[in-house]
């Protein structure tokens, strides 16, 4: 059962990465030092994400990517020095603004184009691969199903994920969190069965001519998210 649409959701992930949640997201993704349970968080966020580039061609020249929840645009950076032309889509204008700072003045032979907006946007163009790290872990399973169809009808190639995978030690997290007050949290992560979302991609219709490829789970003191590549059939 889900507790929340996609709009509420988005609404409520924009004010927390636009606004709530900018400091320390900053930090989290700079190499400020952090305390012991931030620092598990990104070196589990630092593997994802060698992870899913390690998904994608290592000669990445002339394609076409998508990085879709960009947030401080790590990942677009990895892509574009390997020669990818990424556009970098993300909700909260400040977190976009502050990746384009943290840019170096040269790319190589790859660009990208920051954009402020929902990477769902009917009128973003198509992709050769298209990458969204942690960017649907707030959404519950439709929406998950809903983006991800929507998604593969402007993708050429390959499409890389996460999801909260719903473990019993997540379960519990989640039940703690809920202990906090309202205001000091995080929009809830929606946890995701693997085996039920395995289920349901193969039985959404745009997925037809798509199938799963690799997967991986990981976890790293308070990270807990595991990647799925769908891949044209
Ligand atoms: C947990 S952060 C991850 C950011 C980045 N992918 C990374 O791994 O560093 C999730 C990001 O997804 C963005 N996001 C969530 N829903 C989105 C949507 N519908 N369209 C664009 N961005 C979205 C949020 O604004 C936030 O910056």
């Amino acid at each position: 059962m889900e507790s929340i649409g996609y709009h509420e959701r988005r609404g409520e992930l924009e004010t927390y990465f636009d606004r709530t949640a900018v400091e320390a997201w900053a930090r989290l993704t700079s190499t400020a030092p952090l305390s012991r349970i931030r620092a598990t968080v990104r070196a589990g966020r630092d593997q994802m994400r060698g992870n899913l580039l390690g998904w994608l061609p290592s000669d990445l020249t002339a394609r076409r990517v998508l990085d879709a929840g960009c947030g401080t645009g790590a990942l677009s950076l990895e892509a574009a020095q390997r020669g990818a032309q990424v556009l970098a889509i993300d909700l909260s204008p400040t977190l976009t603004a502050l990746a384009r700072e943290r840019l170096p003045a040269r790319l190589g032979l790859g660009s990208i184009e920051f954009r402020v907006g929902d990477m769902l946007d009917p009128g973003l163009e198509e992709f050769d691969h298209v990458v969204a790290m942690d960017s649907l872990i707030h959404y519950g399973l439709s929406d998950v199903l809903g983006a991800v169809s929507g998604l593969a009808a402007r993708t050429r190639h390959s499409i890389l994920f996460t999801f909260a995978p719903r473990t019993p030690a997540l379960a519990l997290m989640w039940t703690v969190g809920r202990l906090f007050p309202r205001r000091d949290r995080a929009p809830a992560i929606e946890p995701i069965a693997e085996h039920v979302l395995r289920r349901r991609l193969a039985l959404e219709p745009a997925l037809e001519h798509w199938r799963v490829g690799r997967t991986q789970r990981i976890a790293s003191g308070f990270y807990k998210s595991q990647a799925l590549e769908l891949v044209r059939k």
